[in-house]
């Protein structure tokens, strides 16, 4: 069976035609019809023990796109309040004909758990594991720092480029999918935090790692990549408080104005303004955010189109 369940699934020419494959999905959503019928009478479902917004929808969009259909499963409303299993609950989809999963869940691991079980045949697509890895976001952000810095005509990998991570790392699946990612595309990458907020295994995976932000941002990168601070997985306090995390640490109006006008800005969203990130920085000609939500849809095409109409292997 064919998973996508983490970065390690990849080598880097598979993520380079992967990408390439992502242009050719951007092709078919500009047109007026944006419908592939590769994936006609197959069935799809997002299942989703934990709130989403881009990922959930652009998953439907593009299993839409190819013509399969969708079902949506979210654990809220759903009959794991009543004390439905993991197992019992992929089963019953699985009896309907579903016959691949797009798996958010809060705990590390479980899209793992599903696609290494005996009791799922589903192809399985992590959309968010824990603090473990969201491969699919690491992709849609290496395809938009590509056609941003290196031209929409480049087919090739990320070498040359500077991306400094900013944040908190420690509970951020993005940073450690774009760490293996956009390193394995030639890229180097920086990590800041502070310490609380930047875990060993990060440290050793980073080319660069700082604890002050306005060091990492002298250092001119190409591009900034902004993090959310993960409160609902905090269970002490890692920050003094929201003011100093922001006075410190957030991308603020000021530092925003100090980078060069060429430093491209990147943030997985949903943003917290004003704490992590300035609007000056966020909606400013420089800011790639709409372009990663956009790019979600494409590189979310060619992953179901590889695993599930191809039937190959990522690897
Ligand atoms: N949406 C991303 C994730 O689910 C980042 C975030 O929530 O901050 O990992
Ligand atoms: N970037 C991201 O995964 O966003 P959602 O949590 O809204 O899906």
């Amino acid at each position: 069976m064919k998973h996508l369940l983490s970065i390690s699934d990849l080598h880097r020419d598979s993520a380079i035609s992967l990408l390439n494959l992502a242009v050719e999905m951007q092709q078919v959503n500009s047109r007026d019809v944006k419908k592939l019928p590769a994936l006609n009478g197959r069935t799809v479902a997002n299942l989703f023990f934990e709130d989403s917004t881009r990922t959930r929808f652009s998953f439907e969009l593009a299993a839409k796109r190819l013509s399969a259909d969708v079902v949506n499963f979210t654990a809220k409303g759903s009959s794991v309040s009543k004390g439905e299993s993991l197992k019992d609950t992929v089963q019953t989809i699985e009896a309907m004909g579903v016959e691949a999963l797009i798996v958010r869940h809060h705990h590390s691991g479980a899209a793992n758990t599903i696609a290494n079980s005996a009791w799922s045949k589903s192809a399985v697509i992590n959309a968010g594991d824990g603090t473990h890895e969201h491969p699919t976001q690491g992709l849609l952000d290496a395809l938009t720092i590509r056609q941003r810095l290196k031209g929409t005509s480049d087919k090739g990998d990320l070498s040359g480029l500077r991306v400094l991570i900013a944040g908190d790392i420690l509970h951020s699946r993005v940073a450690r999918s774009n760490l293996l990612l956009l390193r394995l595309l030639g890229a180097k990458v920086g990590i800041v935090g502070p310490a609380t907020l930047v875990p060993d295994d990060a440290r050793i995976l980073a080319d660069f790692v700082y604890f002050n932000f306005d060091e990492a941002l002298s250092d001119n990168f190409d591009v900034v990549m902004m993090l959310r601070m993960q409160r609902e997985r905090m269970n002490s306090a890692f920050i003094p408080n929201e003011t100093e995390y922001s006075t410190l640490w957030g991308l603020s109006e000021s530092r925003f104005n100090l980078l060069s006008t060429d430093t491209l800005i990147m943030h997985p969203g949903p943003m917290n303004r004003g704490l992590e990130i300035s609007s000056a920085a966020a909606d400013s000609p420089q800011s790639a955010i709409l372009d990663q939500v956009a790019n979600g849809v494409a590189v979310r095409m060619a992953v179901l189109y590889k695993l599930l109409a191809q039937e190959t292997s990522l690897k």
